[in-house]
Parts: C-alpha cells; sequence; structure tokens
C-alpha cells in the first residue's frame, strides 16, 4: 500500500476531520479548519501532551499567555531583528521561493555537498547563478537577489486611525514562559530546576506555506522551557531529547519513522539543538525540536524590561540568571503525523479492502460507537449511548449494513463498536468490536465503561 499525502488529505475531507479554511469563499491560502472528528483528535493530541510534560512531570506549571505581547518582548527576543527567511523571486512566473530551499533542493538533486543553513546569501545567490539553478515551477533561470523577508505578523493596537501602534501576533509561545518566569516562580514558590508550559497559537508569514498542515501560517504549539543551573543545561537538553522521542513512540509512532538530526546552524545563544524528524509521506521532516538556549532569553528580557530575573538558591545562596532547555512541538503537525503514522488500508479475508486509522484510543475522536443492529432497537441503544456519554465521547449510527458502520468508524479511528441486539433487551449484554483485530467479545452493558477506559489510558 502506498501512503501519499493525497490520500490523507482526502479522508481529512471526506469523514470531518481537517477541511480547507473558508472552502465556500475559495479557501484562505493554506489555513485549515478542523471538523468535528479532527477537533477532537487534535484536543487529545494536546491532552497527552499536557499530562506527559506537565501533570506527569516533576516541577512544572502550566500558563496560557496572551497572543498578543508588548512589542518590546519581540525586540527582546531577536524577532523584530532577525526572524526572517532569504526570499527569492522568480521574474518569470513571480513566484516566491526560499533562497535555501532552492538552493538545498538543488544540491541534493545533484549530490553536492553544501548545507544552505552554513551559506551566506551572497554565497547561496552565486550558488544559484553558478549552477544555472532553474524555477521549480516554470523551468526558467532568472531570479532577483536575494532579500530578508520578515515572517512575524504585524497588526496594529490603537482607538483612531492616527493613533496606531504595531504590535505583532506571536511567533512563537515561548516568549509567554520567559515574560511568566518571575510571576510562575513568586506564586508556586518553585525551585530551580522548574518548567512553565504552554499550548497555543503561533503565526508566521511563511514563504512557502504547505504540505497540507505541515507548514502553515496560524498553527498552535506546544512548548516547554525548563529553567535550570548552566551547568545542568547538558544534562537537561539530552533528558528532554529522550522525553520528547519518547512521548512520540509511546503514541504509537513507528521508531523506524523517527530520526535525531543536530542542527548545523546554531543560534547564536544556542548552545545545543536538534530536531527530532518524522518520515512524512513527502520526506523526512522536523516534527519537534529541542534547544539548549543559555540563559540568553531571560537575560535577553532583564536587558529590556529593566526587571531582575536573577534566581537566588536558598540553599547555596547563589544567585545566577537560569538557563532555559526547550521542548517545542507543533499540535498540528503531530496531528499530520499521526494520521500519516495510523492511516492503513488492510486486505480482508473476502477480498474486500478495509481503510483504517490505528490511531492511539487516547486519541482517537470517539472512543465507541453504539450501533443498534435493526432501527427497532434504537431506543435501547440510545440508553446505553446515554449512559456512555457521561464519560467519553461517542458515535452513534444507525444507517445501512453493520458492516458499513463498522467501516465508517475504522476510517475514523473509532477503537470500539458496542452492538445492540436482540438478546441484549434480554440479558443487559452487547458485542463489543474490537478496531485493530475486528475480534468480537459478549459483554454486561455494566462493565462497558471500565473496560473502555482501561484502554484509553495515555
Ligand atoms: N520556540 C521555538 C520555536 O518556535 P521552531 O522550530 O521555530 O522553534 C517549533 O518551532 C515547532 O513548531 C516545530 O518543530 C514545528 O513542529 C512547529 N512549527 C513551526 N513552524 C510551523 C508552521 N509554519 N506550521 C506548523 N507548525 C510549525
Amino acid at each position: 500500500m502506498e501512503k501519499t499525502l493525497d490520500k490523507i488529505v482526502n479522508l481529512c475531507k471526506n469523514r470531518g476531520i481537517i477541511f480547507a479554511g473558508s472552502e465556500i469563499y475559495g479557501g484562505m491560502g493554506n489555513t485549515w479548519d478542523y471538523g468535528p472528528v479532527g477537533v477532537e483528535i487534535k484536543n487529545n493530541i494536546k491532552r497527552a501532551w499536557w499530562k506527559r510534560f506537565v501533570q506527569e512531570n516533576d516541577n512544572t506549571f502550566g500558563i496560557d499567555a496572551a497572543i498578543l505581547m508588548n512589542p518590546r518582548v519581540w525586540e527582546a527576543s531577536g524577532h523584530v531583528s532577525s526572524f526572517s527567511d532569504p526570499l527569492i523571486d522568480c521574474k518569470a512566473c513571480k513566484k516566491r521561493l526560499r533562497a535555501d530551499n532552492v538552493v538545498e533542493d538543488y544540491a541534493k538533486k545533484h549530490n553536492i555537498d553544501v548545507v544552505a543553513d552554513l551559506m551566506t546569501n551572497e554565497q547561496m545567490q552565486d550558488f544559484i547563478s553558478e549552477h544555472k539553478v532553474k524555477c521549480p515551477y516554470c523551468g526558467n533561470s532568472d531570479f532577483t537577489s536575494i532579500r530578508q523577508f520578515g515572517l512575524m505578523f504585524e497588526t496594529s493596537r490603537g482607538v483612531t486611525d492616527e493613533n496606531q501602534n504595531k504590535i505583532y501576533l506571536r511567533p512563537e509561545t515561548a516568549q509567554g514562559e520567559f515574560v511568566n518566569f518571575l510571576n510562575v516562580q513568586r506564586t508556586t514558590r518553585a525551585k530551580v530546576p522548574f518548567g512553565i508550559a504552554q499550548i497555543g497559537k503561533a503565526f508566521r508569514n511563511e514563504i512557502t506555506p504547505g504540505n497540507f498542515t505541515f507548514r502553515t501560517i496560524e498553527f498552535e504549539q506546544m512548548e516547554h522551557q525548563l529553567f535550570c543551573k548552566a551547568s545542568d543545561g547538558a544534562k537537561f537538553y539530552e533528558l528532554y531529547k529522550q522525553k520528547a522521542r519518547q512521548f512520540l513512540l509511546d503514541l504509537g509512532i513507528n521508531p523506524e519513522h523517527l530520526r535525531y538530526h543536530d542542527h548545523d546552524k546554531l543560534a547564536h545563544y544556542a548552545l545545543s539543538a536538534c530536531d527530532i524528524e518524522y518520515l512524512y509521506p513527502m520526506g523526512w521532516k522536523e516534527l519537534n525540536g529541542i534547544h539548549n538556549r543559555s540563559d540568553f532569553d531571560l537575560s535577553q528580557h532583564q536587558k529590556f524590561s529593566g526587571k531582575s530575573m536573577m534566581y537566588t538558591d536558598q540553599i547555596t545562596n547563589e544567585s545566577y540568571i537560569p538557563n532555559v532547555v526547550e521542548n517545542s512541538i507543533g499540535a498540528d503537525r503531530l496531528a499530520l503525523a499521526i494520521l500519516c503514522e495510523a492511516y492503513d488500508e488492510e486486505e480482508l479475508a473476502d477480498g474486500e479492502t478495509r481503510t483504517v486509522l490505528h490511531l492511539h484510543p487516547a486519541i482517537s475522536a470517539y472512543k465507541v460507537a453504539v450501533l443498534p443492529l435493526q432501527k427497532s432497537l434504537s431506543e435501547k441503544a440510545n440508553e446505553v449511548l446515554a449512559s456512555l456519554k457521561k464519560y467519553f465521547m461517542c458515535a452513534y449510527d444507525e444507517a445501512g449494513s453493520i458492516g458499513k458502520r463498522y467501516r465508517r468508524q475504522d476510517e475514523i479511528g473509532t477503537p470500539f463498536c458496542v452492538t445492540i441486539d436482540f438478546d441484549t433487551l434480554e440479558d443487559d449484554t452487547v458485542t463489543i468490536r474490537m478496531r485493530d483485530s475486528m475480534e468480537q467479545i459478549r459483554i454486561k452493558i455494566s462493565d462497558l465503561v471500565d473496560y473502555i477506559n482501561k484502554a484509553i489510558v495515555f
């Protein structure tokens, strides 16, 4: 079975997982809306991450910071001066391209050993001219010179047209954690090392969005910042590399579809940085970033805000600005990886093929689907449904043959189907059918909640 991105996109569109944004108006480039099934899947992913990196993590505290922040934050963080990509325009077809991608794609294709990340704009420009690199859209080799393109979305704040101040939509959630370092430390009395985490929207005016929800201009990030002593930075960096990978494995991702990629070019403040890449249908791509950021973030905020970010160790009396180890992953990018991983087309004994999402039950949109064998059993089925709905998201389907109804649930990854039949009326038992093995067992209605609850723990 060939697993293509097109197949995933079609399933998402037809089964209420993800729709094109503003579709009835012809869409709005690279924005996506999660449908009834997709919103549940994405919420479950965010819940699983929160459970792992806040609830079960030592000394970690959650926050939910504002998207709009004082613009000085973005000066301190370095985003105003340097959050940009090298942009190049094709003069023939007017397409906008990232110069580093143009160089890298050409080098890969022709087995040339260069790393675009390590090249200056001038070096990339020379490479493109020297090799007469062609535009991937129209095949011409006539480009503008490379210039840096700011990736932050700007908006304005002010009550009158004349009195507007430029502000930004946050390009990462991390700064919300850094600017709340003092608040969280003071109110929780946390001792270093401790973590601050949040999940929220981020916005980037990407030059080359695409590959469905992989790279979009509006997305959600799940970020954890660990504040520690400088001497512990390397240790926690290694620990979070492991923790981040383990989380992905526990979600059901095949270890052969994950790899670490150490950054060739480090940001000036980063001591080390690494991505965990996932083998998407379009190739290996960044999924999760882990960064040892030194004391850059808090030092910069101390400098720009004038507020001391010093932490004093009560036992040793040592005072210092903590270092940060960051673990950052996009919720949408992870949802896409999970959907790609779970997607399967299986040949059945009767010669039919079923499409199935082998999602971890904790991630599935609906934990159980209630299916009356015949419409005349719907009263009893609705009774069972009402008792299960108190505990988890449930689906209900009474249309079509039972086989078709199983297939519909397989396609959205529902781990259990409960069938109500005429015996149910007599003895209060039901058939529960497993998505992956398609095995069926008989069980008491009163045991259903416990049975399902055990299977959906993450
Ligand atoms: N605070 C660090 C930071 O933002 P990043 O590598 O730029 O680092 C972290 O982003 C993660 O956010 C990425 O690994 C990816 O999962 C996700 N991400 C970044 N840009 C994205 C985009 N345009 N669309 C979807 N997800 C994105």
